[in-house]
């Protein structure tokens, strides 16, 4: 596993409720892992705390990055280790020329120009077009977003985490952003994804859904889906939106037991 979380509680600022109750669950090397749940079950507070960005301190467990016990490691430690946080501080770039703003994280300085182009392609945006470019209110929010992952591509973190990537994209756009997904999973970098929407979810190999502040189920991701639709009530809906299609892998008995499990029949 590249990363381990091991009940893992995660307390509010003011330490009076519980946000996140003794979550485990394992991330395995060069997969996209999803993180499924409802708004407010506690995913972003999950993600910020395996950043380790201020304030987000578990009172009990631990977070394992390669091994490597991280839990009460700063922020700057664990992105040494190669651990990034996507769309972390958008406004602070505004300024820069994009060539500029994508090579900050390069540490191959040599061959900065090549990897700063490849990442732009990566996200689909031809180099030619916006290596003259600043980022500023010109850039669209898509473009922007494309700039912002090029920039994380770029440093080649071993660790992705993407908190709601589909925020502020229309649908087209979201699409083309679960291919850019899939070409970071190519490029041997690991995807923390979370997300609320099944849709998006379904780009992930493994996925964990967290419910309330508990992680109820690790598994493939379609397994982690089907438990997610039983907690909802949304039998129709499940089979509707997400086995009709290439990841059709339960039959109707399958995805009945799984319901009447969750009702406890
Ligand atoms: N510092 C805090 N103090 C008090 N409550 C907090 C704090 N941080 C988060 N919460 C609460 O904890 C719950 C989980 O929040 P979190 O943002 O982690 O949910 P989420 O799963 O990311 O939701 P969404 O899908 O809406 O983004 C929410 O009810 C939120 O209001
Ligand atoms: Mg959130």
């Amino acid at each position: 596993m590249l990363l381990e979380v091991k009940d893992l509680t995660i307390p509010t600022f003011d330490q009076e409720c519980v946000i996140i109750n003794k979550v485990s669950f394992g991330v395995k090397e060069g997969s996209i892992h999803a993180v499924i749940g409802p708004n407010g079950s506690g995913k972003s507070t999950l993600a910020y705390t395996i950043m380790g960005l201020n304030n987000y301190k578990p009172s009990e467990g631990k977070i394992y990055f390669d091994g490597i016990d991280i839990t009460d490691m700063s922020i700057s430690e664990r992105a040494k280790l190669g651990i990034t946080l996507a769309w972390q501080e958008p406004a602070r770039i505004d300024g820069l020329s994009i060539p500029k703003y994508i090579s900050l994280g390069i540490k191959d300085k040599v061959n900065s120009k090549d990897i700063i182009r490849e990442a732009l392609q990566i996200v689909n945006l031809e180099p030619e077009r916006y290596m003259n470019r600043t980022i500023d209110e010109s850039l669209s929010g898509g473009e922007r977003k494309r700039v912002e992952l090029a920039a994380t591509i770029a440093m080649r973190p071993r660790l992705v985490i993407l908190d709601e990537p589909d925020s502020g994209l229309d649908f087209i756009v979201i699409e083309d952003f679960l291919h850019i997904f899939g070409k970071i999973k190519g490029l041997n970098m690991t995807i923390l994804l979370i997300t609320h929407r099944e849709d998006i979810g379904m780009v992930a190999d493994y996925g964990t859904l967290i419910w309330r502040g508990d992680a109820i189920l690790t598994d493939v991701f379609p397994k982690v889906m089907l438990r997610y639709c039983a907690k909802a009530g949304l039998k129709e809906f499940c089979k509707r939106k997400l086995f009709n299609g290439k990841q059709a892998c339960f039959d109707e008995d399958y995805i009945d037991k799984i319901f009447r499990e969750e009702q406890g029949l």
